[in-house]
């Protein structure tokens, strides 16, 4: 078995052709149902045990030579015919790698995890694909809630229990069913819903949601976690402003804004001259939703805020059309290199 291992190897190695028809009878010699190698793994049944590994990995090793060898003949033999139809001036430079940059909304994605994580935050992922119960019910968004008009999703007709998230509040859920607190999560991910697509929608975006779960939360805890996170992201300068807001799942529920970081707080078009701009929603997570995940709420309390990666990276970058993100096109993405 091991010489002719090595006896197919150095045939593979030295074979070489420009005719796809010889290329097509050196596969079916070698590789075809019943060439040379099927046969081989054929007989490897018969090898005695203390053999297997050694012999195993050379036949698998000699399998894999001789397909990379028909593909990259194959290809040749493309190239060349394409080459010989149109004209090769082989005077011209050679097209170069060119590096790639990273994604805009990665760059701000790594930014925000990074700020978090230096007060302790860890990273958790949860799935795109969820079924009502983490994305609506068991954050008080009850089937005939108002609030779920808010946030329509995109539904399959033979399931409607199954929906791509609104928002990655559901991880919130998840976390809180899987893990015992303390938590002190961040759930970045992508998040879809029934929008008509313009230059400030699109049926696909992102969002960071914070998640803090302990003994003892309160609202000033809250606020300086988002406010410590207000003067790493957009600077030392930067104030911050609580609104009431509603959020069925955050009692009470608070907007916070920024201080426009374009005018810095004077007014212009980009903040429509109030001087703030509004960056996430955010709350006191309602004592309902840590009972539905099995939490005592008498024993713990928590803050809870989310935020979209667009609008920080719009923000951030002056961007004016969400729809840049999502085109691919390298004259856009490559400005923003090295830019936080
Ligand atoms: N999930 C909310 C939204 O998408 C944002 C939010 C998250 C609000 C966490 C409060 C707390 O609009």
């Amino acid at each position: 078995m091991r010489s002719l291992i090595s006896q197919y190897l150095s045939e593979i190695d030295r074979f070489t052709t420009q005719s796809a028809d010889e290329l097509e009878q050196f596969r079916i010699r070698y590789l075809s149902k019943k060439g040379l190698i099927p046969a081989l793994f054929e007989d490897f049944k018969n090898v005695p045990p203390e053999q297997r590994r050694e012999i195993g990995q050379a036949l698998n090793d000699l399998k894999n030579k001789a397909q990379e060898k028909v593909t990259l003949l194959r290809e040749q033999i493309e190239a060349g015919t394409s080459e010989q139809k149109g004209e090769t001036d082989l005077t011209l430079p050679v097209d170069y790698l060119q590096l790639g940059s990273r994604h805009p909304l990665s760059i701000v994605r790594e930014e925000i995890i990074r700020i978090f994580a230096r007060i302790g935050f860890v990273v958790a992922e949860g799935p795109e694909i969820e079924d009502d119960w983490h994305n609506f019910t068991a954050l008080n968004f009850q089937p005939d809630h108002p609030a779920r008009d808010m946030q329509d999703t995109f539904f399959i007709e033979s399931n409607p229990d199954i929906l791509l998230r609104t928002h990655t509040s559901s991880v919130q859920i998840r976390a809180m069913e899987t893990r015992k607190p303390p938590l002190r999560e961040i759930y970045p991910g992508r998040v879809f819903r029934n929008e008509a697509i313009s230059a400030r929608a699109h049926c696909i975006f992102h969002q960071v949601e914070g998640l803090y779960v302990d003994h003892d939360v309160s609202f000033a805890d809250l606020k300086q976690t988002l406010y410590y996170f207000a003067h790493e992201m957009f600077g030392e300068g930067t104030e911050v402003r609580f609104r009431p807001s509603y959020f069925p799942f955050t009692e009470p529920s608070a907007e916070m804004d920024v201080t426009c970081f374009v005018c810095g707080g004077k007014g212009c078009p980009i903040c429509k001259y109030s001087g703030w701009v509004e960056i996430l929603g955010c709350g006191m997570v309602d004592p309902s939703v840590p009972e539905n995940c099995g939490i005592n709420s008498n024993e713990y309390t928590g803050f809870a805020f989310g935020m979209g990666i667009e609008r920080i990276t719009m923000l951030k970058f002056r961007i004016q059309d969400i729809r840049l993100f999502f085109e691919n096109d390298v004259r856009f993405l490559k400005q923003f290199t090295g830019a936080v």
